[in-house]
């Protein structure tokens, strides 16, 4: 079920469901995202919100509350709330 659209920087449009993770719905939409640990710790999915709302399953997803403020997100435990654009890395 799609809820929402996520765009990347490179031009990508993929759907997103509310239930999957962005890194999942990447990844299903062909989307080749970096990533590793997929639990929010090892930071390679990085990546910054240009646009929209996520949220987290767990409390302390490996970012700071500044980089939180500055957009930056973790795709692999991150939830779309809205439909969201993305841009990779740091
Ligand atoms: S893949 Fe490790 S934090 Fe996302």
């Amino acid at each position: 079920m799609t809820d929402f659209i996520a765009t990347t920087d490179d031009g990508h449009q993929v759907d997103v469901a509310a239930t999957d993770t962005l890194l999942d719905a990447l990844e299903m939409g062909g989307v080749n995202w970096p990533s590793s640990c997929r639990n929010g710790s090892c930071r390679t999915c990085i990546g910054q919100l240009i646009e929209g709302k996520v949220r987290y399953e767990i409390e302390w997803p490996g970012l700071t509350a500044e980089e939180k403020a500055d957009g930056y997100v973790l795709p692999c435990v991150a939830h779309a709330c809205s439909n969201v654009k993305l841009k990779s890395g740091y």
